[in-house]
Order: C-alpha cells, then sequence, then structure tokens
C-alpha cells in the first residue's frame, strides 16, 4: 500500500512552528518591505509569502474582491497574468460568503473543498485555512488562504488563523493605499475617456472654480470628522459636479440675464444628466461622483432638486458639496450676476443654515471659513487668467 504520509516525510522532512522571536522578525521583515511597495501585484505577493511563513504552509494566496465581476484575482508571480476565480468558488469563496473563517484538516471528506483542482495540478490538498479579510471601514476585501500545514501535526490550528490575521491587520493599510493609487490611475482614464466621449467641457466657469469647490469639500468632510481617504475621494470626485451642464444648450447655459421658468427647468436637468453618465461606472471615485451630481442642488428642507430629498436622505456628500458649490458661485462673477461680497454671503449662509444647507455642514464652513478663504485666495480666478 502507498503511503502518502510517509512519503511526505522522507521528501520533505517536517518544518517546525516559528518560536515567537522568530515570528517577531519574520513580521518585522516583511511589513518594512510591504510598507515600501507601491504596486498591489507586489504587495499580493509578499503577503502571501507572509502568510505562508507565519503559519508554516506549504502555500498561500492572498485573493482580492474584484466588485465590479464578482470575481476574486490574486498574482502569484511575476510576468505571469493575474489568477481569477469566481467569488464563490471552492474553501474560499464559503469564507468570503459566509464571512467565516474555515480550518479544514481533511480537505478530501469536506465537501467545500472540490478535488478537481487537485486532479488538474496534480497536487495533493490536504490542510486548508481560509479566511476573509477587511478594509478599515469594515468592508469586505478578500481573502487569506493556506494550503498544507508542514509540520509533524499536518494539521493547521486556531493559532494559525490567528497569525494570518495579524498579518492582515500589519499589512493591510499599504495594500489599501496602493489600490487607491490604481484606482486613481484607472479613474484617471476612465475620466479621459468620459469627457473625450461627451466633447469639450463648455461650461466657462468650470477652470478654478471646480479646483475650489473640491478643495472646499475637502475642507468640510475633515469638520465633519471623516477620515483622510473618504475627504480625499470627495476632493477627487466633487469636481465632477457639474458635469450634466454639457447637456445644456449655450443658449441657456450662457445666457447674461436671468432665467425663464421654463430655461430654469432645462438648467436644473445638469443634475440628473450628471447622474446617468457617471452613475454606471464600478469606480469608487465615479460612483462619487455620480452622488454628487445627482444631489449637490438638493436642500436641507426639501426644496431642492431633482428629487426634492431632505435632510439626511441628502447623502452627506452632497450636503458637502451643496455648500462649497454655492459659496463658490456666490464669491464669483457669473454672465448673469457679479460676485458677491463676502459679508453679504456670509449673512445669507446664516439664514439658510437648516433651509438650504444642512446645520453641521454649516457649522463646519464656519469653525473652518479661514482655511477657506485661503484656498479661495490660492485659486483665485485672476490668478488663473494671469498664469
Ligand atoms: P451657478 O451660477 O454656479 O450657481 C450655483 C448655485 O449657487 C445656484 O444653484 C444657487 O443655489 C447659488 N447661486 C448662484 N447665484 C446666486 C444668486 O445670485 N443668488 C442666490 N441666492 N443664489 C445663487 P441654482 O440656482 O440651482 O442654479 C444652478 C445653475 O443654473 C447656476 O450655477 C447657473 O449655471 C444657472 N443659473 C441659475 N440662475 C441663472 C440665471 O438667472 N441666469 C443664467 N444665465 N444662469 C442661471
Ligand atoms: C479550494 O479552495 O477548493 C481549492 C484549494 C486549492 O487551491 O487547492
Ligand atoms: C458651476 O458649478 O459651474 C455652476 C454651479 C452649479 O450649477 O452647480
Ligand atoms: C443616487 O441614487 O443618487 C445615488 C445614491 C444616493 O442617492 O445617495
Ligand atoms: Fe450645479
Ligand atoms: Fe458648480
Amino acid at each position: 500500500m502507498h503511503d502518502y504520509n510517509d512519503e511526505f516525510e522522507k521528501k520533505l522532512s517536517y518544518k517546525e512552528e516559528l518560536r515567537p522571536e522568530q515570528m517577531l522578525k519574520v513580521i518585522f521583515d516583511f511589513v518594512a518591505r510591504i510598507s515600501n511597495e507601491k504596486e498591489v501585484d507586489r504587495i499580493l505577493m509578499l503577503m502571501a509569502d507572509l502568510g505562508r511563513e507565519l503559519v508554516v504552509a506549504d502555500r498561500c494566496t492572498l485573493w482580492l474582491l474584484d466588485e465590479g465581476s464578482g470575481e476574486l484575482w490574486t498574482k502569484v508571480a511575476h510576468g505571469i497574468p493575474p489568477i481569477r476565480i469566481p467569488s464563490d468558488a471552492g474553501v474560499v469563496g464559503h469564507a468570503i460568503k459566509g464571512g467565516e473563517e474555515i480550518i479544514i484538516n481533511d480537505a478530501y471528506s469536506d465537501d467545500r473543498f472540490n478535488p478537481e483542482v487537485d486532479k488538474k495540478t496534480g497536487y495533493h490538498t490536504r490542510n486548508i485555512i481560509a479566511l476573509p479579510i477587511y478594509n478599515n471601514e469594515g468592508e469586505l476585501m478578500g481573502a487569506y488562504q493556506a494550503i498544507n500545514k508542514m509540520t509533524r501535526e499536518a494539521a493547521f490550528n486556531q493559532q494559525d488563523l490567528e497569525h494570518l490575521k495579524l498579518a492582515a491587520t500589519y499589512s493591510g493599510n499599504a495594500l489599501e493605499s496602493a489600490m487607491l493609487h490604481q484606482e486613481i490611475e484607472d479613474t484617471q482614464k476612465e475620466i479621459i475617456f468620459t469627457m473625450a466621449e461627451v466633447g469639450e467641457s463648455r461650461s466657462k466657469e468650470t477652470g478654478n472654480h471646480v479646483k475650489r469647490v473640491a478643495e472646499y469639500s475637502r475642507i468640510l468632510a475633515l469638520g465633519l470628522g471623516m477620515d483622510e481617504a473618504e475627504a480625499e475621494l470627495l476632493r477627487m470626485a466633487s469636481p465632477m459636479h457639474d458635469i450634466g451642464k454639457i447637456g445644456i444648450p449655450d443658449a441657456v447655459l450662457k445666457k447674461p440675464g436671468k432665467l425663464t421658468d421654463e430655461e430654469f427647468e432645462i438648467m436644473k436637468s445638469h443634475a440628473a444628466v450628471g447622474y446617468q453618465m457617471l452613475k454606471n461606472s464600478r469606480r469608487r471615485i465615479l460612483k462619487t461622483a455620480a452622488i454628487v451630481a445627482h444631489e449637490h442642488h438638493e436642500k436641507w428642507n426639501g426644496r431642492g432638486y431633482p428629487r426634492g430629498l431632505k435632510g439626511e436622505e441628502i447623502h452627506t456628500f452632497g450636503r458637502i458639496t451643496a455648500i462649497a458649490d454655492v459659496f463658490d458661485a456666490l464669491g464669483s462673477d457669473r454672465v448673469y450676476k457679479k460676485a458677491w461680497p463676502l459679508e453679504k454671503i456670509l449673512n445669507l449662509f446664516k439664514e439658510e443654515r437648516g433651509e438650504h444647507f444642512d446645520p453641521k455642514v454649516c457649522d463646519a464652513f464656519f469653525e473652518r471659513l479661514d482655511a477657506i478663504l485661503e484656498i479661495r485666495d490660492r485659486f483665485s480666478d485672476a490668478c488663473e487668467e494671469t498664469a
């Protein structure tokens, strides 16, 4: 009779569990390398190696969830394209779907394991350990998976689970920021594509207006207690709030005087048009931009457009951009009006607190007025003209 375990012992000999000081060293070494790494692919491979060493496994993989396609993907080596599997496949799929940590020490007697994988590769899977991993916001990012424990016990245990969790905790931030960076690049490409599709932007006030609205929005987001990452997301998305104006005819958009009711109805469509343009994107920044385009003219008291949402029915991003946009519009010359003096704007804001504007965002605005005025000077339209 062919004894698999005998052969295993002869060929590979057992490895030992790491002693605590070895474990510390491994974690230190890897975390240092991982935090210096900017490429998602390389971080994935480093995290896989870290996991494998920590739990003394033969193989280890870090799978990432691609929400767009519903697949898990990973990178196992340089020069080889990423591997993709359906996010409900195999043991990892179970860990993802059920949000559970799984230890299987006899793979062939567990029906969550799919033996077809071994049949194709000639590998013999004995043990599998898999657990979902989450980012700082508690959102599912993917899963760690390790295969075949290489110690004499030849079985994964609860401690291994804890060690993989530790590996995920220590490297998660580096992974997230690399992913964000990646997303920025993907987004830039997508924006260029979108802009090319709709033609050149025609709204004259787009130059520094969108930059200021972006910076004001970021300041307000931080003032409301959002973290850097979320404030940054809004900063990147808010410049697209008026992208729907691309669909407004010149006769309305550039009319020097006051709009008729009918013209204003046409003008108001820019919110829904912008939303329609952006809403199908899978990119987080463009999804955020879709919300902002849709909701930046909603009012706290429910009298805004296009949907007449009220209070917290309006997304926080919409409530923030609303105040940033109006502050900038009032302080700027438009074809239909002169810029208002600051004092008049601030008086209006006090009146509109709890009417047009969310009182909390309005308070954050007054608390951070210095920073806001600094932005206004730095990106003034006069600067743009002379630049
Ligand atoms: P916008 O000029 O950038 O103005 C953005 C928002 O700032 C306006 O949203 C409004 O809430 C506020 N705002 C701007 N100017 C004034 C003002 O003189 N007084 C007050 N109380 N609020 C002001 P709104 O009203 O939904 O308008 C959306 C966009 O429609 C405007 O963007 C502008 O492009 C256009 N628009 C609005 N009214 C007129 C108009 O009378 N003539 C022309 N040509 N365009 C207009
Ligand atoms: C599975 O999770 O079912 C596949 C395990 C493997 O990659 O061998
Ligand atoms: C603009 O942002 O260019 C005009 C203001 C608006 O419609 O939101
Ligand atoms: C939308 O439907 O406008 C996007 C989500 C939201 O409303 O907050
Ligand atoms: Fe607008
Ligand atoms: Fe605007």
